[in-house]
Order: structure tokens, then C-alpha cells, then sequence
């Protein structure tokens, strides 16, 4: 953080996400922000700017929140582009790569997760992501998990512990001893390291009664609930985290009216991953279906070698844009307010007095241009904790 006050000037449109008069944006034209101590202390008309020590000259472009990535896989060993090859040849997306992910992760040294998660979250910030989630779940075991989640914690506050991402290999006959495990010496080891507790509940990976089991025990021991649900087919774990009063249910590609309806009327965001659709070439949740019900809606990246190993939120807001009928005020809210509601987080994904000073200057005059000049680098400048990137 730098002492002393900050002014972003001469901004052309200014996306503060303050909800007032029902613009979700809450767009404010030729306007300046006051950053002081890494907080937002004031935002306004340009013309009534106060005088600060620094100033940056926006130059009409278009300020946004820093994005706010929910969902990402970071720490992890080895590549599986053979395995996306595949799949653009026409193989089907299973989840079984995720075995091979924990072989490279468990060889790994604590220096080379280390390093990978750097790179991958530097290139998050380079394309404006100030808040990212990191999970565990290429562990496995007791020491690789907690070892996951130590490195996570170098990173960021919003750490997630999937010790049951799947049953891994050594207990492939025993699940019920893996669930076991989980839930006693693995969450012992994991919880002073995480904040989040996520089970991927899937056909293959865990029912919903293990899933509610695990749940409970993360519950238990002080960590907040999220769930990845309904990615490959539909099932009970949309209801489940509604149920459980999970902050977020992620993917949520496969819905039926129960599912959506259970959403509709719980505080559960629903969090999509356009990158994991896009990566294992399959049908596009039906975001347009959730917002006409109601329901709070975040766009995430789920970065991971497997099924989605991009960084970048631009491209996210752009696919939830083009192919999940999102407009772009729907998509850049989803990917700034709506990850800091699957966070349960007040502090980020706005512009307004008493946010962290986390923001993104566009090489363009407007957000619209994130979705209608896709593939292009348009993050200018990044600001986090009132710091220039
Ligand atoms: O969110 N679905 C489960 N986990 C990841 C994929 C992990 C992998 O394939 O390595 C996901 O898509
Ligand atoms: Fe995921």
C-alpha cells in the first residue's frame, strides 16, 4: 500500500456497481475516483475532483472494478494439452485427467507449485483480476493438500479445500474410507489454511450423500461452504448447496426448473465457467434462464490444466456474452459484484467509498468493448490496494 492520496482523472465511463437507479453498473460518466491508504474515499464528477498528491490521467477511457475470479485450480504440476488435443479431436471431457494432475502435483517440489501459482496469478493481474480464489484438490493426501493449501495462503485469503475433488487412485475400491479421511486427519491438516470447504459433486466423483457428509465436517470446523455441481450431467448438487447454504454453486450447466427455482430463492450464487465449456467443447450453461429467475449469477474461470486452463476473465465475460445470451452490463457485473457475492465479499467488485482500491483502466472508452473486441489486451492499467500494476 502507498500513503498519500491517488486520483484516477478524466475517466469516460466509470463502473462503480453501486446499483443505484437500476443500472446494475451504476455507470458514472466523466468522472474521477480519490484512493487513499488503498481504499476508495470518493468518487464524482471530473469537475469537482479534490487535489490529491499523485493523479493518473484516465484519458476518457472506461475504469472497472478489478475482476473478481471465484474458481481457480492453481496449484497443480504438469500440462494435459494432449488430453485438450484430444478432445478437439473429437474425445469426450470425463474429469479422469484429474489422476494425472495429482500424480505430477504429488512429485512436485513446494517451490515449483510455488512458482506456477505465481505466474498464473501475475498473469491473472496483467489481465485484471485483483481478487482471485485458489483451491487445493490435486492432493489428495493429508501432507499434499495441506501443502496445497500453505502454498495458497502465500497468495490469497479465499483458499478452498477439495481434498474430495475425486477419490484418488489408492482408494478407488474404498470410497468410503476416502470420505474417512477427508473428513478427519485431511480437514484437520487443511483448515488452518482454508476459508472454503468444495466437493466435486458428480456421477464419478462424489454423491450427494458423501458430498453432504464432507460439507458438514468443513461446516463444522469453521469453513464456508461452495460446491462444483451439475457440470457434466444433471444432479441433487445444486439443491444440495442451496440446501447447505453454500455461497456459490459452480458450473451449473445442467439445471432443471427444481434447480434453478431452489436458486432462485436462496442467497446461493450460482457461478458459471464458460473456459471449462469452451475447453471440453460442450453445450454452454443457459445463464439467460438463471438471471430471468433472479438468480445472483458470477462468471469464474475455473483455471486448471484440465478443463479450462485459461487465466483470463476478458475472454469469460466475452464467451458469456457471445454464446450464454448475457449482456455485457450482465457479464461484467457477474465478473467483478457477482464474484465478490460468490465470495461473500464487501470489500471488492465495486467502486465506491470504502472498497479496496482495486481497478482496471481499459484501453477502450467502454466495457462493452471486453465483449465486442474479444481476444484483445484491452486492461490498460491495473490498480490493487490503490497500487499501480
Ligand atoms: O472444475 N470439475 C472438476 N474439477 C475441475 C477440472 C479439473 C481437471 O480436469 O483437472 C473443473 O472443471
Ligand atoms: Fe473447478
Amino acid at each position: 500500500m502507498t500513503r498519500g492520496s491517488l486520483l484516477v482523472d478524466h475517466i469516460g465511463e466509470l463502473v462503480t456497481n453501486d446499483g443505484r437507479d437500476g443500472d446494475p453498473l451504476g455507470v458514472r460518466r466523466d468522472a474521477a475516483l480519490l484512493v487513499e491508504d488503498g481504499e476508495v474515499v470518493w468518487t464524482g464528477p471530473a469537475r469537482h475532483a479534490p487535489a490529491a498528491d499523485r493523479r493518473i490521467d484516465a484519458g476518457g477511457a472506461a475504469v472497472l472494478p478489478g475482476f473478481v475470479d471465484s474458481h481457480a485450480h492453481l496449484v497443480f504440476a504438469g500440462d494435459r494439452a494432449a488430453e485438450f488435443a484430444a478432445r478437439m479431436a473429437g474425445e469426450r471431457y470425463t474429469g479422469g485427467g484429474i489422476r494425472t494432475t495429482v500424480g505430477a502435483t504429488r512429485a512436485a517440489s513446494d517451490d515449483d507449485l510455488r512458482a506456477t501459482v505465481g505466474r498464473l496469478r501475475a498473469e491473472m493481474l496483467r489481465q485484471g483480476t485483483t481478487t482471485v480464489e485458489i483451491k487445493s484438490g490435486y492432493g489428495l493426501n493429508v501432507a499434499d493438500e495441506a501443502r496445497s493449501l500453505r502454498i495458497a495462503a502465500e497468495f490469497t485469503g479465499d483458499t478452498t479445500f477439495l481434498g474430495a475433488h475425486v477419490v484418488p487412485a489408492e482408494y478407488a475400491d474404498r470410497p468410503d474410507d476416502y470420505v474417512g479421511l477427508v473428513c478427519g486427519p485431511m480437514l484437520a491438516a487443511a483448515a488452518p489454511y482454508a476459508r472454503w470447504i468444495d466437493v466435486f459433486c458428480e456421477r464419478g466423483a462424489f454423491d450427494a450423500d458423501h458430498a453432504r457428509a464432507i460439507l458438514a465436517c468443513g461446516q463444522a470446523a469453521g469453513l464456508g461452504v461452495r460446491l462444483h455441481a451439475n457440470q457434466l450431467g444433471p444432479g441433487p448438487g445444486v439443491r444440495l448447496g442451496v440446501e447447505l447454504g453454500a455461497a456459490s454453486v459452480d458450473h451449473c450447466t445442467h439445471l432443471t426448473d427444481a434447480d434453478v427455482d431452489a436458486l432462485a430463492g436462496s442467497e446461493t450464487v450460482a457461478t458459471l465457467l464458460p473456459g471449462a465449456e469452451f475447453s471440453t467443447r460442450s453445450p454452454y450453461p443457459d445463464a439467460r434462464r438463471l438471471l430471468d429467475a433472479g438468480v445472483t449469477v458470477a462468471l469464474a474461470t475455473d483455471c486448471n490444466p484440465g478443463s479450462s486452463y485459461t487465466s483470463a476473465m476478458p475472454f469469460c465475460v466475452a464467451l458469456a456474452v457471445r454464446e450464454m445470451r448475457m449482456t455485457p452490463a450482465e457479464a461484467v457485473w457477474a465478473g467483478t459484484a457477482g464474484g465478490a457475492a460468490a465470495l461473500r465479499r464487501t470489500d471488492v467488485g465495486r467502486l465506491t467509498p470504502g472498497a479496496r482500491a482495486d481497478l482496471i483502466i481499459l484501453d477502450a472508452p467502454s466495457h462493452l468493448h471486453l465483449a465486442y473486441r474479444p481476444g484483445v489486451p484491452l486492461i490498460r492499467q491495473v490498480l490493487h490496494n490503490g497500487v499501480p500494476r
